[in-house]
């Protein structure tokens, strides 16, 4: 890790002082945040609905205990929030601590999909489902302000709702999860619908009055460890960076019909901001390049069970114990958990994340890309 990653850090610190500063005062200046998706930008949502608990080793490298995110640290969405001057977003199932959504509010639940949920779906609370959650939060909020200035700390003003951020990070079960049941004939087939479902949250959140979209694209699905455990058993099926073929190319594919349906989008909407960002790209580059970034591990799990060539076994997931074969088995994580790319088999590092959330401020990943709306960042000499 030592030289490389010591350059990643001077390199995002001096990313931090010196370019996030104009990037706030132009792009960023966003009054809250409000965050839809799966287990890549959940804070705490599923673990509150208590339909699934996460153990230690989860959150030990930043938070010191499980913190409800799928990660040892903090997901991109922390560093974005970071990045944009305001505090991580609270999960709006989290009922005791006094959560404090003044900033935004996060409805991301792990395991969400963009279409309903099934028998079998490990959350029921799909994109439609967060969505009606944020109708239900906005409604009273707007009922509480209204009953006087108490609780102007904790909830966001009214105008914050046209103003703050829409952000959206989902897909990636409605993909990987068909891989299961379906061919990829009939999941290449099914984005459309899939996508028809997108376009009807992100309309009900406009006809609300949300104006600025900020809509994440799905990853190399074949290249988590779990898919390649489960889907990569014969060679002839991977790539020559070891992930699956066939899930990436439908990660592709949706991708390109997303991009294609947040142009149309942003046609549609005149007074509306909708930003794409290709975490696909920031992703596959980090996977099939990693060494470049300090990373020595690209797909095996650093919290994992079975040892190499992935550290992963569908039995038993990081943080559990169990008797497995007459011998009671706990699995813990890896010694240095920077030098992993994948965390648990399904989710990225905070290593990861913090690569990835630093390409994201990169704004080149974006359509738009954010330096063309920095006209006077541009004219600035450096
Ligand atoms: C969209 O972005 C442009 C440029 O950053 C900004 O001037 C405009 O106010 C934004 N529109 C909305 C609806 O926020
Ligand atoms: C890996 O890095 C090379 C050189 O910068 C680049 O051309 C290539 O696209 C990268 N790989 C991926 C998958 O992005
Ligand atoms: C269980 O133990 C047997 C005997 O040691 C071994 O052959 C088998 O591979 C083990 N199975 C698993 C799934 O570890």
């Amino acid at each position: 890790m030592a030289t490389q990653n010591c350059f990643l850090q001077i390199f995002t610190l001096i990313c931090v002082f010196y370019f996030l500063p104009l990037v706030h005062s132009i792009e960023f200046n966003f009054p809250a945040v409000f965050n839809f998706g799966d287990s890549n930008s959940d804070t705490g949502n599923l673990v509150s609905s208590g339909i699934e608990t996460i153990n230690p080793p989860y959150g030990q490298f930043y938070f010191q205990k499980p913190s409800g995110r799928y990660c040892d640290g903090r997901l991109a969405i922390d560093f974005l929030m970071d990045a944009m001057d305001l505090p991580f977003l609270n999960a709006y199932l989290e009922s005791v601590g006094l959560p404090n959504f003044r900033k935004g509010c996060n409805f991301a639940a792990a395991g969400s999909k963009i279409l309903p949920a099934t028998a079998g779906s490990v959350s029921p609370f799909s994109l439609g489902i967060q969505v009606n959650q944020f109708f239900r939060f906005k409604a009273r909020v707007l009922e509480l302000l209204a009953k006087g200035k108490k609780l102007d700390k904790y909830l966001p003003a009214e105008d914050y709702f046209e103003k703050g951020l829409y952000m959206f990070d989902i897909g990636q079960n409605d993909l990987a999860g068909a891989f299961y049941s379906q061919t990829f004939d009939q999941i290449v087939a099914s984005i459309p619908n899939i996508l028809v479902e997108f376009e009807a949250g992100i309309k009900r959140l406009y006809d609300q009055g949300a104006r600025n979209f900020w809509i994440h694209n799905t990853g190399p699905l074949g290249c988590l460890t779990q898919n390649v455990a489960k889907f990569g058993t014969d060679p002839s099926k991977l790539d020559e960076f070891g992930c699956v073929s066939g899930h990436n190319q439908a990660a592709k594919l949706f991708n390109l019909q997303l991009h294609a349906l947040c142009k149309k989008l942003q046609g549609q909407y005149v007074d509306s901001n909708v930003t794409y960002v290709d975490i696909y790209t920031i992703k596959s580059n980090l996977i099939s390049n990693y060494s470049r970034y300090g990373f020595e591990q690209p797909i095996m799990a650093c919290c994992g069970y079975g040892g190499p060539p992935l550290n992963y076994d569908s039995r038993i997931g990081c943080g559990q114990t169990k008797v497995l074969n007459g011998t009671t088995v706990s699995v813990k994580a890896c010694n240095d958990g920077t030098e992993y790319v994948n965390w648990d088999g399904i989710h990225y590092t905070e290593a990861a994340n913090q690569y990835i959330s630093s390409q994201i401020l990169t704004g080149k990943y974006s359509d738009p890309p954010f330096s063309d709306k920095m006209p006077f960042l541009l004219n600035l000499k450096f």
